[in-house]
């Protein structure tokens, strides 16, 4: 199949109209997936109520069939359609973060989504894009849009239509190009169908912004140990993985110096996932700098970026600098735990 490049200026009015964004909804009507920003990272689109479209879905990203689809909505009607009631800690969060970074699941409508988009589960996850593509395809569709992020599953997340046609070209119908997504990490996930809701996978609305609106909420143990099961199914596969191996590492710069140096000495080449702040202090085979410490929306925006860069370079090794584990920094350290299999390294102190 020979896969669309369909340029859209998001910047232009009425971009319901655009040539292309009609183009992409027609597709979509006829069961094809297409590739589309949001303002997190690409999403892979399909009808959600078409198991056919679903299947393309998971066949062209080389999904696991029990990791469930959010669904995405341009409307609040959109949501009423596919469930079974709106809980008030949903209502909130929908009133103060909508359109954003959050995905909210809720009680699931039976019926109305093809089975295999929610892997036969009792709850649908939907969120409302906060990008005008986004926004004007799910509404010149007229339906609810199924999207993971648009990668082969295990690779890093999409920020540029060029990710998507390094993983996916020739295996689905169009990508949008609507230039760099925002945020640069996923949405927020967060179970409202609980007492006390969850939060499933850290994103890009923080647990201090949902707390300051509804107060106490919990985080799935499994976020924080690797013998919890976690509670989306996404959250156990190894993710975002750079073709060289990864290793997160937690300390001093001059401790990570010395590191790069130990593997330098065993004939391996290094590569170091850094800063604005630190870049010139390393001395290893490539430095790369995510952003600025000082702004970790700098570094969520940057990272798959920089792990698919070092992609480009022969090296054996890549290591990380690690980051804070507040606000964003917990879905940066997230993606970069799943990046590196879980391996992180701790300077005695
Ligand atoms: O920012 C985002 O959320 C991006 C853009 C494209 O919207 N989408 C995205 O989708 O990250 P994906 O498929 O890569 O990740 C969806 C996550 C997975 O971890 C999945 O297991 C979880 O959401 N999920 C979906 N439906 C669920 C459900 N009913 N219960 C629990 N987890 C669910
Ligand atoms: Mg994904």
């Amino acid at each position: 199949m020979e896969t669309k490049w369909l340029k859209v200026d998001n910047i232009v009015d009425n971009l319901m109209n655009h040539p292309h964004i009609v183009q992409a909804a027609k597709l979509l009507t006829e069961n094809e997936i297409v590739a589309f920003p949001t303002e997190t990272v690409y999403g892979l689109g399909a009808n959600a109520k078409s198991d056919e479209a679903v299947q393309k879905i998971y066949q062209a990203k080389g999904r696991p069939s029990d990791n469930p689809l959010i669904i995405h909505v341009a409307n609040i009607k959109q949501v009423e359609e596919m469930v079974e009631e709106i809980p008030k800690s949903a209502q909130i969060l929908m009133d103060r973060f909508w359109p954003g970074p959050l995905t909210i699941l809720f009680p699931q409508k039976k019926g109305v989504l093809s089975p295999a988009v929610t892997a036969n589960l009792p709850t649908v996850a939907i969120r409302m894009p906060n990008h005008p593509i986004a926004l004007a395809l799910i509404e010149a569709a007229q339906l609810p849009i199924a999207a993971p992020s648009a990668n082969r599953s295990g690779k890093p997340s999409p920020t540029k239509a060029s990710h998507v046609y390094d993983d996916l070209q020739g295996k689905i119908a169009a990508i949008i190009d609507g230039g760099e997504t925002g945020v640069g990490v996923e949405s927020t996930v967060i179970d409202c169908t609980e007492n006390i809701p969850v939060i499933l996978r850290p994103g890009g609305i923080t647990k201090e912004q949902i707390e300051a609106v509804i107060g106490e909420v919990h985080i799935d143990a499994a976020l924080h140990s690797e013998k919890e099961k976690p509670k989306s199914p996404g959250m156990k596969y190894t993710h975002y993985a750079p073709d060289a191996p990864l290793i997160v590492l937690d300390g001093s710069k001059e401790w990570i110096q010395k590191k790069i140096e130990e593997q330098q000495r065993k004939g391996l080449k290094v590569g170091i996932l850094t800063t604005e702040e630190n870049k010139d202090f390393y001395d290893a085979d490539v430095v790369i700098s995510c952003g600025n410490r000082k702004d970790l929306t700098t570094v969520a925006a940057k990272l798959y970026d920089t792990l698919r860069e070092f992609n480009q370079y022969e090296i054996d090794l890549i290591y990380s600098e690690a980051f804070p584990n507040e606000q964003i920094g917990d879905a940066i350290m997230n993606r970069l735990r799943k990046a590196a299999g879980h391996r992180i390294e701790k300077e005695d102190q």
